[in-house]
């Protein structure tokens, strides 16, 4: 089966993002499509990592890429996957992780051991650079067995491939190819654009603005175009640090090499700073806000509330589901990637009271952060119970689905109608924005325009006053929300 890439579909998509551990394995995943396709009907589905994996980074540390992790099945449960999910319309999106591997994948082994083929898969020095890695603590580990230094921008089980070296593109053409030829329709790529490292230099820390033009230069954007330019498949980029992504880079990514792409920054601006998740910030409604007000109008943005490395929504923003849904739908919103539990309004759960309880490394290296800086081992894990991605991961709630469907006033149906309204309103699709107020407060009123079409849009997060859609006649098109 080869799914030829529809470029007129790719002009907007309803994305839903699921991270399979909190399902189980792919047989229960096959299961709920059924469900998901009634509930809210995505285009495509992104898959975070199932891959071979030792799972020291909740799979983004990848042993192999053709091969699914057995605590999730096999290639035959995945075929059926596919299968199922084509009969549901729904295309399917791997996660390619491009800038590391886990460190025991069969390339870093050999590399190691400076095997001819795969000495320069990875980025090797004699002495470390300064960098700190975005998950704190130096980014570049000493190997015994080589003698030498590697770089890993993320966790030191994660070294970065060497994309200079046109062994590792090709080595991803490959996989590309595998993933695609049996019916994949396309891939969210992580860590889009810091895969490629220009002349190392000292000083380029992660938090300096800096920091992130420096990596995505020409070389990036042809690698990631001979990779990922084809028309053929789906391409969703995650450019990482975005709070410094300028708007010229990110138009240089989605014209090279995607079809869209997340921007991250655009939430983060609310109450955290790129890779300081130990630090948050008190909520900023209105710079966030305005941020979103600048960015949505981008044609190519992949607008998501939550992801599996965030806490949930309504949690994080101290706001009503059905309004952050509202944000999502009535703002410019092309390709909207919906976080699997946000559409029945999945608050955060109660995280464990010991660090023994986070089992993911970010967890841990915040911990380590805060109890380092003073912060007593209660205050730290307060902190890490908001902020920490283990809040998304968790299993669902498959009752509160049931419940829902039949309740007219739920979060699932609020959903189904906001997203009947965003599939078929001139307005919604084409209209123009028009920012009216922000306010601190968490009030945003905006117009939608198109023609003579006008829809007026009062959201207030804060809950004090009621949010609804109203129509130039008065007409609300939606239940209003208190
Ligand atoms: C971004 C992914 O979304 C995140 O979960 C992961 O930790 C890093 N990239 C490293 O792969």
């Amino acid at each position: 089966m080869f799914l030829v890439y529809n470029t007129l579909m790719a002009k907007r998509a309803l994305i839903y993002q699921i991270y399979p551990t909190a399902y189980g394995n792919l047989k229960f995943i096959t299961n709920k499509l059924p469900e998901i396709a009634e509930s809210i009907g995505p285009d495509y589905i992104w898959f975070s990592p199932f891959f071979l994996s030792p799972w020291r980074e909740g799979g983004y540390d990848v042993a192999d890429y053709r091969v699914i992790d057995p605590r999730f099945g096999t290639m035959s449960d995945f075929k059926q996957l596919l299968k199922t999910a084509e009969k549901y319309h729904i295309k399917i999106l791997l996660d390619l992780v491009l800038n590391h591997t886990s460190d025991q994948h069969e390339w870093f082994q050999k590399s190691r051991y400076r095997d001819p083929w795969y000495a320069d898969y990875y980025v090797w020095r004699d002495k470390p650079l300064n960098w700190q890695s975005f998950f704190s603590g130096p980014a570049f580990e000493f190997d015994q067995i080589r003698g030498q230094y590697y770089l890993h921008l993320y966790d030191k089980s994660q070294p970065d491939l060497n994309f200079k070296n046109p062994r590792v593109v090709k080595e991803f053409q490959n996989i590309i190819q595998f993933w695609t030829d049996l019916g994949v329709a396309g891939f969210r790529v992580d860590s889009t654009n810091v895969l490629s490292e220009r002349k190392l230099r000292s000083g380029f820390l992660p938090r300096i603005p800096g920091f992130f033009n420096y990596f995505q230069d020409k070389h990036t954007v042809q690698v990631l175009n001979k990779l990922l330019g084809s028309n053929k498949f789906f391409s969703l980029a995650e450019p990482v640090g975005s709070h410094f992504l300028s708007h010229a880079k990110f138009h240089e990514l989605t014209q090279r090499a995607f079809d869209a792409s997340f921007n991250v920054g655009i939430l983060d601006v609310a109450d955290t700073f790129f890779s300081d998740k130990a630090n948050p910030r008190p909520l900023n409604y209105k710079k966030w806000l305005k941020k979103l007000a600048t960015w949505t109008p981008e044609p190519k943005l992949s607008f998501a509330l939550e992801s599996h490395d965030t806490p949930r929504a309504p949690s994080r923003f101290k706001a009503s589901p059905k309004v952050l849904a509202m944000l999502q739908f009535l703002l410019p919103s092309n390709f909207p990637c919906v976080y699997q539990g946000q559409e029945i309004g999945t608050h955060n759960p109660k995280l464990g009271d010991k660090i023994e309880d986070y089992p993911g490394v970010l967890s841990r290296s915040i911990h380590r952060q805060l109890t380092s800086a003073g912060k007593s081992d209660a205050q730290a894990i307060k902190i890490i119970q908001e902020v920490s991605r283990d809040n998304a991961r968790q299993p669902l709630d498959w009752a509160a689905y049931k419940t829902q469907d039949t309740d007219p006033d739920s979060v699932l149906n609020f959903y189904r109608q906001l997203i009947a309204l965003w599939r078929t309103s001139p307005v919604l699709i084409y209209g123009k924005l028009k920012v009216k107020t922000i306010t601190k407060a968490g009030v945003f009123d905006f117009e939608r325009r198109y023609g003579a079409q006008i829809y007026h849009i009062h959201l207030d997060l804060s809950g004090k006053t009621s949010s609804f859609l109203k129509d130039s006649t008065g007409k609300t098109l939606l239940p209003m929300v208190d």
